[in-house]
């Protein structure tokens, strides 16, 4: 047994025993569904110094120790799951994958096996052999947890990657659930299912921001700076939203051209498109609209049902953005605009974009309106040939936090 005397006692009584008092109520006030019951309320003795440290040295005015201590278990909470989540990713990569390179597939699933896993592996190995320790680090320097993410900020652009595959992955796994799948599940003697391995990163990329915002909360009480903290945040919401962006990306299919060579996805949503060159018979269709750097995408939403799990777009059309051309206002409608493309003959074709909302189409005009003004500036008052698309596009503001 340690003893503990003097402030340090009341260190101890504050950040141990307080937070129990209290109840969990008030570190788990946040919107975490998947949180296990019992989270261990131990506390090292480090971190008990490091706690008293911050008091004496730094003198903080008191920082509200109840407080204190939830970040500490909102820390725990992280470090726990980041075990869990790296344990899980194992099960693929050292389940899954390694009996597959031992084993080969099955001749029918030759080539596709690569497409099933994406970049995992690379997931895996960062998170084991590096961002678990230094999670678990940060349980003796608290103030550390915002640097890191913000460091890491390029390394995590893996799960953006993984992202844009997964669709595909989706769906050849869905070709093979029942057969080749569920065979080495039962041999694997896995409870999770494949598929439930393979949502463990998109999951996990979207988890960080809330335990990062419960943790910036606890940490604002106590009275901690808690800048870092704050860019951190932003950088876990603009990860999970590109995320997010590429996997539609990825349910896009029919597309001839190379999507990545396409410049940044700026913008993407749903409109009532009605095309002039459907003439008098055209009707409103529901269309899928990307606008990325180079180019503008309409694409048709597939039937939900025979996917597996996610819809898909099927291309439809697009507009290069060096033939591209904005009429902000149709009809007086605050939802309409119209985007239009110069054909190599000389004729224009227009599309008639209508928006759920006129909040849309304000996002929409500004941006394009910026693309377009930005490529007058590049071209320098020479009139762009719509017959090439010019790879060094200016580069462009984009991603809008939505958090
Ligand atoms: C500490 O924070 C809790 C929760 O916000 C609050 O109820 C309590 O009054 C605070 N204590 C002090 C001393 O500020
Ligand atoms: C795009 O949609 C229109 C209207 O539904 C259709 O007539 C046309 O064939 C489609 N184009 C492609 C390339 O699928």
């Amino acid at each position: 047994m340690v003893s503990v005397s003097g402030e340090w006692k009341k260190v101890f009584v504050l950040v141990c025993v307080c937070p129990v008092l209290c109840g969990w109520g008030l570190c788990r006030s946040g919107a975490q569904d998947d949180l296990p019951q019992e989270t261990p309320v131990s506390l090292s003795l480090t971190t008990l110094t490091r706690l008293h440290f911050q008091l004496v040295t730094f003198s903080v005015s008191i920082p509200n120790l109840s407080c204190l201590a939830c970040c500490s278990y909102v820390l725990l909470e992280l470090i726990e799951t980041e075990r869990d989540y790296v344990r899980d990713l194992g099960l693929v990569v050292e389940g899954y994958m390694a009996r597959m390179r031992e084993e080969g597939v099955p001749d029918d699933m030759k080539g596709k096996d690569k497409i099933v896993f994406g970049n995992i592996h690379q997931i895996y190995d960062w998170h084991r052999d590096f961002f678990l320790g230094e999670l678990e680090k940060c349980l003796e320097d608290p103030d550390h947890l915002g640097l890191l993410f913000m460091k890491h900020e390029r390394r995590l652009h893996m799960y953006i990657v993984y992202c844009q595959n997964k669709p595909k992955s989706e769906h050849i796994v869905s070709e093979y659930i029942d057969t080749y799948f569920e065979d080495q599940k039962q041999r694997l003697g896995h409870k999770l299912q494949i598929t439930d391995l393979l949502i463990k990163p998109v999951q996990r990329i979207m988890k960080y921001q809330l335990l990062l915002k419960d943790f910036l909360k606890f940490s604002k009480k106590a009275g901690l700076d808690s800048l870092d903290l704050e860019k951190a945040v932003e950088v876990m919401c603009i990860v999970p939203k590109r995320c997010n962006d590429m996997m539609n990306v990825g349910r896009l299919q029919g597309f001839d051209g190379k999507i990545v060579a396409q410049g940044r996805l700026l913008l993407q949503d749903t409109f009532m498109v009605f095309d002039s060159d459907g003439g008098l018979l055209g009707r409103m269709k529901e269309r899928r609209v990307f606008l990325f750097e180079q180019i503008v995408i309409f694409s048709e939403p597939l039937d939900k049902k025979r996917g597996f799990t996610m819809p898909g777009f099927l291309y439809n059309n697009s507009i290069k953005v060096s033939c591209l051309g904005l009429e902000d206002s149709v009809d007086g409608d605050p939802c309409k605009f119209t985007l239009t493309s110069r054909m190599s003959t000389g004729s224009t074709e227009a599309f008639v974009l209508h928006s759920s909302h006129p909040g849309v189409r304000q996002v929409w005009t500004l941006q394009i309106s910026q693309i377009l003004e930005s490529q007058r500036n590049f071209f320098t008052g020479t009139a762009p040939h719509c017959t090439a698309l010019h790879s060094a596009a200016p580069h462009l503001h984009s991603w809008k936090l939505a958090c």
